[in-house]
């Protein structure tokens, strides 16, 4: 069974938020003062799971884990050894690197083979400031021990003109050294951010790729993770740098995914509103995965074409946070 949309764009993966609560701040991400849901709105292990398997047998092979930071959620490992039952192709997570060192061998062992890790500096202090609570050094030792483990690595890294702008070519280095491959992304407008103004720290992908050029040679490349990065090589090196361009290079159209949130909305685009509520469709019929299959077939048709982000807009189209989605 194949899941379509009404563009006839074929969805086979499923991003799944299992907290909206993480133990960085991160200022395009997150306020300074978050408020968190309360534990009854959030799905259970066993919902998430039901979720998942509703997916799987609809045809979606790969899921990703994302938070908040999904590895801080209590009773994780049972959800990770839960969906090792279902016959997906792939299971991934994408993660803020703090907990890594303690989840690692248990991320291998459920069949984990590469994961994303945001790393926006490699400066002690700047990297203090950026997520405002956390510690480069526990993040550079779990990435360490994940790539000791065996797992791929690919490094995400939010670029903002005026604070993380003269780190770029240090942190391809780091990916480079570590055989690790780096995506840039450019900032999105979710949620209502007051440390800085986003339309003053916007870098487009092309002036980044031209930065990076100037030292480390490019050549592009037909890499596709099935994510909306576009890859370029490093010459001379089995390195890839991806960029991610919500703004300048609209990447709707090969449009793969579909989000469940932490509170069971079934987010239909990160850049719109389209939802179903499948929390009250569970909590309703707890046991019917029939009935939530077909809700989520009929859902498909209202996910729209494409996402419309403008930076210069008075207040954001999208009220939600990006740690409601996991990106
Ligand atoms: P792979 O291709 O599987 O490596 O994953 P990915 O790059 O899609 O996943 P990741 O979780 O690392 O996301 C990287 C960034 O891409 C995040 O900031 C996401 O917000 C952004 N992103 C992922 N999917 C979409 C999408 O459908 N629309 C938009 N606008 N941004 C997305
Ligand atoms: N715009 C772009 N990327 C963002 N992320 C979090 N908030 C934003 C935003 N407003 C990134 C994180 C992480 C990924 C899941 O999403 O840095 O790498
Ligand atoms: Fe946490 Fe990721 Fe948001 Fe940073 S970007 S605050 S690590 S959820």
């Amino acid at each position: 069974m194949n899941l379509f949309d009404g563009f006839g764009r074929s969805i086979s993966y499923l991003r799944l938020s299992v907290t909206d609560r993480c133990d960085f701040r991160c200022v395009y991400c997150m306020s300074k003062d978050m408020t968190f849901l309360p534990r009854h709105r959030i799905l259970s292990i066993e919902e998430m799971t039901l979720v998942a398997q509703a997916f799987n047998e609809l045809g979606v092979s790969k899921i990703r884990i994302t938070g908040g930071e999904p590895l801080i959620r209590s009773n994780i490992s049972l959800l990770f050894k839960n969906l090792r039952e279902l016959p997906l192709k792939e299971i991934t997570l994408t993660t803020n690197g703090s907990q890594l060192i303690k989840h690692v061998r248990n991320l291998v062992d459920v069949g984990v083979k590469r994961i994303n890790v945001s790393l926006d500096s490699l400066q002690a202090d700047k990297f203090k400031t950026l997520t405002r609570t956390g510690k480069l050094k526990t993040v550079l030792k779990g990435i360490d021990a994940a790539l000791e483990a065996g797992l791929k690595i690919k490094i995400n890294s939010v670029i903002l003109k005026h604070r993380n702008m003269d780190e770029v070519r240090d942190l391809v280095g780091f990916a480079i050294g570590r055989q690790m491959d780096i995506s840039f992304i450019e900032e999105m407008p979710l949620g209502v951010i007051n440390e800085h103004q986003r339309e003053k720290e916007f870098v487009s992908s092309a002036d980044l790729r031209e930065h990076i050029a100037e030292v480390y040679p490019l050549t592009p490349s037909t890499k596709n993770t099935g994510g909306p990065s576009r890859y370029w090589q490093v010459e001379n090196t089995s390195n890839y740098i991806g960029f991610i361009s919500p703004h300048s290079d609209n990447f709707c159209s090969g449009c793969n995914r579909v989000r469940v949130t932490t509170e069971g909305l079934l987010l239909l685009c990160l850049g719109n509103e389209h939802n179903l509520d499948l929390r009250q469709i569970i909590r309703h019929n707890p046991n019917d995965i029939e009935g939530l299959k077909q809700h989520i077939v009929a859902a498909m048709q209202n996910k729209p074409e494409k996402h419309h982000f403008d930076l210069n807009g008075n207040k954001p189209q999208i009220v939600r946070f990006m740690n409601m989605t996991g990106g």
